[in-house]
């Protein structure tokens, strides 16, 4: 199976990797070696701190062989044609998994290639991200019935979480600038599994939440709007006047990057129910998990 979206995997299936992340968090040592003699390639055609290395230690410790691969010596559809770096990549790899500006360039990969492809962020999609939210909530709370909250921009972050939150029965708010709602495909695809509230009102998402999410308001390759999203996203800035609306022990969570005092501040972020680290550390169980769900 390819992950390119989160709903690639089905709800029992996203529940069973969830659950085995969390067993992989307790005691890493159960599943160290048992992905040896694999390969894992791992493509960035962007910046990455997280997922650039949770990923190869995530391979390095099952015991697989993670390849590491930049824009700049692959020349991903520049130096080769996206279908002739997939069919090559193909024959050395058990596992391709590419962080991509275009998605479809992700959809070509995975029509030419055998192997699993994995999506490691697009303009469309962050499925990885997503199983490492949800995680992070499960380990604070069940997650049928608790809402979450998301403030921001509709993007590719937010896309794989409010499907994802939506598969394991939670209640959905999203709150956006007029115009930067998320896609309608998603939201109906996250309506499909549950409870989705679509607004253009900050407080009205976040009041009595059980977790507060936001992102950053201009993703990478779109630089050239920042300073106009800058401006649009102001009243959707994450601050404790916003956060105190929220239910008392909810919870604020952040893929990271974090632009302080722009979508959030630091008050939210350093909070002492900020858990964005543990966030960030799920990404090395999640992804864990996720690879031993594709070799079963
Ligand atoms: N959250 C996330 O994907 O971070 P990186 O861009 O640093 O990998
Ligand atoms: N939405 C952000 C997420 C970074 C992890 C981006 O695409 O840049």
């Amino acid at each position: 199976m390819d992950f390119l979206r989160i709903d690639d995997l089905k709800p029992d299936q996203l529940r069973a990797v969830l659950a085995r992340a969390e067993s992989v968090r307790r005691d890493p040592s159960a599943v160290a070696g048992r992905l040896t003699g694999r390969s894992v390639g791992l493509f960035f055609q962007k910046p990455s701190t997280r997922t650039r290395v949770s990923t190869e230690l995530a391979s390095a410790q099952l015991g697989a062989i993670p390849v590491v691969l930049g824009q700049q010596e692959v020349g991903f559809g520049s130096r080769e044609a996206v279908k002739d770096v997939a069919a090559v990549l193909d024959r050395y790899l058990d596992v391709i998994a590419m962080r991509v500006f275009k998605h479809s360039d992700l959809v070509e990969v995975a029509e030419q290639a055998q192997a699993p492809v994995v999506n490691l962020l697009s303009d469309v999609e962050h499925p990885c991200q997503a199983l490492a939210d949800l995680q992070t909530i499960a380990e604070d709370r069940p997650m049928a019935g608790t809402t979450l909250a998301y403030v921001g921009d509709g993007n590719n972050v937010v896309h794989s979480l409010m499907v994802g939150a939506a598969m394991m029965e939670m209640k959905v708010r999203i709150a956006t600038p007029v115009g930067y709602e998320p896609d309608p495909e998603y939201v109906a695809k996250a309506e499909s599994f549950g409870d989705v509230l679509i607004t253009n009102d900050a407080e009205e998402a976040v009041r009595g939440a059980d977790v507060v999410y936001t992102d950053v308001w201009a993703s990478m390759g779109q630089e050239a709007e920042a300073q106009e999203r800058n401006r649009v996203f102001s009243p959707y800035r994450v601050d404790l006047a916003l956060f105190d609306q929220a239910g008392e022990d909810a919870i604020f969570l952040h893929c990271l990057p974090a632009h302080r005092g722009s979508e959030v501040t630091d008050a939210v972020l350093d909070h002492d129910r900020s858990r964005v680290f543990d966030q960030a550390e799920n990404r090395l169980h999640t992804f864990k998990a996720l690879l031993l769900h594709l070799f079963e």
